[in-house]
């Protein structure tokens, strides 16, 4: 059995990453018990209603922001934090060298109907160190990321992990608290039969996109000869994981329903980590025409479209979208 401390000590990555990724996964054990609780444990609802005992309830991804926040800026090598649900990053410690962005619980229109949701985080380095860590300390490329990964809060807890030479799976022992690496060296088979997308938002795609979609819904009797069938987790994490496990594509596409008109997730701490995990098993990220971790970001809470997953799937996208283009 290996857990993942044992795999961190022989882990191609520095013990300051190795640290991070620790205090990560130890509150992503404090979320699990938190999840486990449900309903008893005064989780659900919006933040600012009252509980019968007319006590302040918490969302749980408030709970879940504020359990990140309070561990990773009381790591010393963490320079500072940018969150989803902060309109600005936390600086840390500045001698730290790292910084850390993360989704605390994507996906949580699930945590009201017992459903999976996640922890996504990614790791920088920080180039900055003696200063006190800002916003634009964080606008760095996903290239540049020395770690990333996401928890899943499923049937059971999962840890997926690349520190760049591939990706790891931990489950979480629920007797013992380890973390024990179930899988390793994960590949995503170039092709796929399996498609995620919010549909209900066709007419807000571009005509690429929705040549795509329709292409993949006419199945056997289209131009792709075979059919072809849906998934939908509505909880990123949840989606990129089926991906991980046994291949397909997800895609939240360049969509004019959101007034950016960039799609609905977030570069720093959705995309970007997910990217990297792909990218690292094999697979392809990319915004339908570029890849996504090349992307220089501008704002730390910037959206972008993605279609990431079996790379035969995302370059058919890709192509569709360049023939477009070229018409
Ligand atoms: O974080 C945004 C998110 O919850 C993702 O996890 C998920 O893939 C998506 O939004 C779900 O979107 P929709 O509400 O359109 O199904
Ligand atoms: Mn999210």
């Amino acid at each position: 059995m290996t857990t993942l401390s044992d795999y961190l000590q022989q882990a191609e990555t520095t013990s300051e990453v190795s640290s991070v990724i620790t205090t990560i996964a130890e509150v992503g054990r404090d979320i699990t018990a938190l999840l486990r609780r449900g309903a008893l444990a005064d989780i659900l609802g919006e933040a600012g209603n009252e509980n019968i005992q007319g006590e302040a309830q918490k969302k749980l991804d408030v709970i879940a922001n504020d359990m990140l926040l309070d561990a990773l800026t009381g790591n010393n090598h963490c320079a500072g934090v940018a969150s989803e649900e902060l309109d600005h990053a936390t600086p840390a410690n500045n001698k730290g060298s790292l910084l850390v962005l993360f989704d605390p619980l994507d996906g949580s229109s699930n945590i009201d109907i017992n459903m999976a949701v996640g922890t996504i985080f990614s790791i920088l380095p920080y180039n900055n160190v003696g200063n006190v860590a800002a916003d634009s300390d964080f606008l760095q490329n996903g290239d540049a990321q020395l770690a990333a990964g996401y928890l899943l809060y499923g049937a059971s807890t999962m840890l997926a992990l690349t520190v760049g030479n591939g990706v790891t799976m931990f489950s979480l022992d629920p007797d013992s608290g380890e973390y024990v690496l179930v899988s390793e060296n994960i590949r995503i088979d170039k092709d796929t039969s399996e498609y995620a997308i919010n549909s209900s938002n066709h007419r807000y795609w571009l005509a690429p996109m929705q040549q795509y979609i329709d292409e993949l819904v006419a199945g056997d009797a289209g131009v792709r000869g075979r059919d072809f069938n849906t998934r939908w987790v509505a909880a990123m994490v949840g989606d990129v994981h089926r991906i991980l496990c046994r291949g397909g594509i997800f895609m939240y596409p360049f969509d004019t329903k959101y007034a950016n008109k960039a799609g609905k997730l977030r570069l720093m701490y959705e995309a970007n980590p997910m990217s990297f995990l792909i990218e690292q098993a094999g697979g392809a990220s990319t915004d339908a025409v570029k890849r996504i971790m090349s992307i220089e970001p501008n704002d730390i809470h910037q959206r972008v479209p993605v279609v990431l997953g079996s790379e035969n799937e995302v370059l058919r996208v890709q192509t569709i979208h360049n023939e477009h283009n070229q018409s």
